[in-house]
């Protein structure tokens, strides 16, 4: 990575960490019962890369979306994210022991209070979006990204995989759920908010005669789509890391996909050809990523950053 892109993430990565409480604090967490709080914060407080909302907050840049509505939207995706982690790991699910480098939420605070936790979380999240004066569109998208058709199905899938055929479309499918479409909203909920804001008629199913409504919906469409396939990206590589990862690196138990028969890349096509699909997928997204985001350093050298990436 050249180090103007490691000086842009890590800015922005302490930028959040510094807001990430203040932010809460103006929503409904602030005074909740101690129990709750200190159960959450603790899978907070815990680190990560912060992908999710370092994407959020340089999407907002160029969508040309103010610093203060923007770190709402980077705190409510973070904010899913760390809910969908919490429930992850817990014995019903994959029944993790570590996360972020410490011991997982239900390990060290129990089961009731992870997913209390997680509950809170994700509602938390939903507030936040509507604090910052989302539109309605924004909250729709939010909602379907990690729904039934999004994150929480893409999970159902990861549970029960064994109800469908080994296929890599059964895969794409699953990774697009459980992980895509988060990481799709992080990235298209500001264009989504400046598009119905500006032209609230854009759902219109015929031919909009306005060119520049039509613009910005494609424009919106092909950044979606963008990120959905980043999103995959990010997916395929968490499989490899879990394959070859250790547990210092990664800060979470690795080689648990293959104890537990999950549906992975790995299980399905080898390191080898996963390796290449990645490298495939990363030299399409960083091509697409010149075009559409010609001033981001950060959204043009993404794509190698999680290829390469050990954690
Ligand atoms: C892990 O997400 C779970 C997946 C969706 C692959 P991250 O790898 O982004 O986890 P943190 O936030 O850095 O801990
Ligand atoms: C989880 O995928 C994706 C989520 C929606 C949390 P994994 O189960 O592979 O994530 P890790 O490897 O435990 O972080
Ligand atoms: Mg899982
Ligand atoms: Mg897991
Ligand atoms: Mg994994």
């Amino acid at each position: 990575m050249t180090k103007e892109f490691s000086d842009v993430y890590n800015r922005k990565k302490k930028y959040f960490e510094n807001k990430v409480f203040p932010v809460l604090n103006k929503s409904s967490f602030y005074d909740s019962p101690a129990s709750l709080q200190i159960a959450a914060s603790y899978s907070v407080k815990a680190g990560g890369k912060r992908l999710r909302p370092v994407l959020a907050m340089e999407a907002s840049r160029i969508a040309g979306m103010d610093e203060e509505k923007s770190l709402y939207l980077a705190v409510a995706v973070e904010m899913l994210h760390t809910y969908s982690l919490i429930h992850d790991d817990l014995p019903a699910m994959d029944n993790d022991d570590y996360r972020r480098g410490q011991k997982t939420c239900h390990k060290k605070h129990g089961e009731a209070m992870a997913i209390l936790a997680g509950d809170a979380l994700q509602a938390v999240a939903f507030e936040l979006v509507a604090l910052g004066n989302f539109t309605p569109e924004v909250i729709r998208f939010f909602g379907a990204s990690v729904g039934f058709n999004g994150m929480a199905g893409g999970q159902a899938l990861d549970m029960d995989h064994g109800q469908y055929e080994r296929h890599e479309e059964v895969l794409r499918w699953m990774h697009r759920l459980k992980t895509g479409h988060l990481i799709e909203f992080s990235v298209a909920a500001p264009f989504l908010d400046v598009l119905s804001r500006m032209f609230p008629d854009y759902t219109r199913r015929e031919p909009h005669e306005n060119p520049e409504v039509m613009e910005y919906k494609s424009k919106v469409t092909k950044i979606r789509n963008w990120a959905l396939k980043l999103g995959e990206l990010f997916q395929m590589t968490d499989d490899l890391l879990d394959h070859s990862g250790t547990l210092e690196e990664l800060g979470k138990t690795p080689g648990k996909d293959n104890a537990q028969d999950k549906l992975t890349y790995i299980s399905l096509l080898g390191v080898e050809k996963t390796r290449d699909r990645a490298e495939h997928f990363g030299a399409d997204l960083t091509k697409k990523a010149t075009q559409y985001f010609p001033d981001s350093v950060l959204f043009q050298e993404l794509p190698q950053y999680i290829i390469n990436r050990k954690n």
